[in-house]
């Protein structure tokens, strides 16, 4: 029996469990009509299929996942018409701390394991980037106390300052912060006058957003010596400043989005214009940047490979709620892309302002209309009822 048709009756059965018995999975699959397929159709020797799942306001909100997010790892993880596994990964603009603890505290919320190496976070990768900078003093902002530090050091940066170090150093740098037990704690004892600064990163959502843009305009108009005399534009040493995450606003168990580090870099601009009449150039990271999209093609290349030996896959699948950063970059990218309601995106709010594939009420509503598209079960989106 041809491969596509087999393929197709093995969806239609997993679909309609037509063999089988009484449905006895939380995906609605029968395990005998699975054990029908297997032993009746060959394990396909490529998967028509990838995903790239967001994290807030698609399988997590706030501290909880999200029921939808424990069905649709059911089905990555082989309770699918294929019984088999399909490669995926997690693509976030959050951050923080490092990819490890992240893994560890996201397979304990979903159920499921995460590995680090299909996980990717908005600084995941300036791991690209580190052997610029590596025996250069760098700023990284963001996260709480040095959390954010010991995830640069992680990288490979060496010589690695945060906002917290400066105001140990002379508290009237921002006097509007009284560093708490431990911060001061978790600061390092550093004399910047000697210390030039060469860039800075902003990693992720800065706890006190004054202090940072006071800090990083410090650095700036004084060519990296905080504190230092202004130096006039023309005369003034570059300062390489880079920001992770451009999202305006994210999802999270609050009733509606908050402000994310895009909102932050919008300050920090509006202030530094406020200051020198222009804003200071950037480079962004995050989704949707191409930077970012490249770099998890390549990781989900590498799932690809090491779970089905090829890196091909016809169509990857962005599942995400945010249609400025999920949907805008998987189009960019050429990927498909379903545009979850559970997060970012409000229906009620009208059309979203960048066109996905498909939109769906959750994520597991998203997984099993791609594997409908892709397993060409021919059954159109709009049928679904979840
Ligand atoms: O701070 C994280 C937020 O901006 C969005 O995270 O997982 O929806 O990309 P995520
Ligand atoms: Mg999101």
């Amino acid at each position: 029996m041809a491969r596509a048709s087999t393929l197709k009756l093995a969806f239609h059965v997993y679909r309609t469990g037509q063999i089988g018995l009484k449905s006895t999975t939380n995906t609605g699959f029968t395990q005998c009509s699975r054990r029908y397929i297997q032993t009746h159709s060959q394990r396909p020797n490529n998967l028509p299929l990838a995903f790239a799942f967001d994290i807030d306001g698609v399988l997590i909100r706030g501290e909880e996942a999200l029921p939808a997010a424990k069905k649709a790892f059911s089905v990555l993880h082989g309770d699918n018409p294929l019984g088999v596994e399909i490669p995926f990964i997690l693509l976030t603009n959050g951050g923080g701390v490092s990819e490890e603890t992240r893994c560890q505290k996201l397979s304990a919320q979903l159920g499921f394991q995460i590995k680090p190496e299909q996980y990717i976070q908005a600084h995941t990768v300036l791991k690209n980037i580190v052997s610029k900078y590596v025996n250069q003093p760098v700023l990284v902002l963001g996260g709480k106390n040095d959390a954010v530090r010991k995830v640069a050091e992680g990288y490979g940066f060496k010589q690695v300052y945060n906002t917290l170090d400066v105001l140990a150093w002379k508290p009237s740098a921002w006097p509007f912060h009284d560093l708490t037990p431990e911060e001061r704690a978790s600061a390092k004892e550093v004399d910047f006058a000697q210390v030039p600064i060469a860039a800075v990163f902003v990693f992720h959502d800065p706890r006190d957003w004054a202090l940072d843009i006071q800090i990083i305009c410090d650095v700036i108009q004084s060519g990296g010596i905080i504190g230092g005399p202004h130096v006039p534009y023309l005369r003034r040493k570059p300062i390489d400043l880079v920001f992770c995450n451009p999202d305006l606003v994210w999802r999270s168990d609050f009733e509606r989005p908050r402000l994310g580090q895009g909102a932050f870099k919008d300050a920090f601009q509006a202030v530094f214009k406020s200051l020198t009449g222009s804003t200071y150039p950037h480079v962004q990271f995050g989704k949707p940047t191409e930077a970012t999209y490249a770099f998890a093609e390549n990781v989900l290349q590498d799932q690809s490979q090491k779970l089905w030996g090829h890196r091909q896959f016809p169509s990857v699948y962005m599942i995400g709620d945010n249609p400025e950063s999920d949907i805008a970059g998987a189009n960019a990218a050429r990927w498909k892309s379903i545009l979850v309601h559970t997060g970012v995106y409000d229906p009620q709010m009208g059309p979203p302002s960048h066109k996905p594939t498909y939109e769906a009420s959750d994520v597991a509503e998203a997984v099993n209309m791609a594997l409908d598209q892709e397993l060409g079960t021919g059954r159109k989106p709009d049928a679904w009822t979840g």
